[in-house]
């Protein structure tokens, strides 16, 4: 696969099935983070990796409403940061960039070697904290939700929006909106607006 197809292929599916994460699975998605660029090569991104079936159940009750799917988990990625981890250049703050890009290797690997890897803001920081003692100064920034895809429809576990996002690709701002050339356009200052 190459990084176009990875691109291409990826979705934030909700249909999952168990799979084995093995150490080997670990490790290549660890490597994919490793070598993604930051600032100053300062690498602020840190990670908890969630794979007992015991500390998964744990972890589950810190997930919102609305994002049930996550219970076919295999395995949450809990993705951590702090602000003085990585470059602070006046009112840039590079680490949720950095941390960003590296949680986006790892994901577009998990997609080659045939995993869903579906990241979430849908969950209680508190109560993530707290079940995995993450120190106060830490950004609980986003879980990434891992499992293979099911080929049901619904698990169980979706809504009507869900089920037929899990079909097709919520639709994309088209590219005059996000992109211009030599200069700015004001086609460029809107917000996504969302049906409703
Ligand atoms: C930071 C972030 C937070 C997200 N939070 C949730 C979430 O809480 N629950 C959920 O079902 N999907 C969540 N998603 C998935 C998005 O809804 C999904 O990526 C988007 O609708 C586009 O669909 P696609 O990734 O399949 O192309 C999140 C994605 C990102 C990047």
């Amino acid at each position: 696969m190459d990084v176009k197809q990875a691109i291409e292929k990826r979705r934030a599916f909700r249909c999952l099935e168990k799979t084995n994460i093995t150490d080997e699975v670990i490790n290549e998605l660890v490597y994919a983070a490793q070598l993604t660029p930051s600032c100053f090569n300062n690498q602020p991104w840190r990670f908890v990796f969630v794979r007992s079936k015991e500390i998964l159940t744990k972890l589950k009750e810190a997930i919102n409403k609305g994002n049930e799917w996550t219970h076919a988990a295999s395995l949450i990625i809990v993705v951590i940061s702090k602000k003085d981890f990585d470059c602070i250049i006046k009112d840039r703050e590079y680490y949720l960039f950095d941390t960003g890009m590296a949680v986006y290797a790892m994901i577009l690997r998990a997609t080659e070697i045939g995993l869903v890897a579906h990241p979430i803001a849908g969950y209680s920081p508190e109560k993530v904290r707290e079940i995995l003692k993450i120190p106060q100064d830490f950004n609980i920034i986003t879980l990434i939700i891992i499992g293979k895809k099911s080929d049901k429809e619904n698990n169980g576990f979706l809504n009507d929006y869900q089920v037929k996002v899990e079909k097709q690709r919520p639709e994309r701002l088209p590219e005059e909106r996000i992109f211009s050339i030599d200069a700015f356009d004001n086609r460029l200052n809107q917000k996504t607006e969302h049906k409703k």
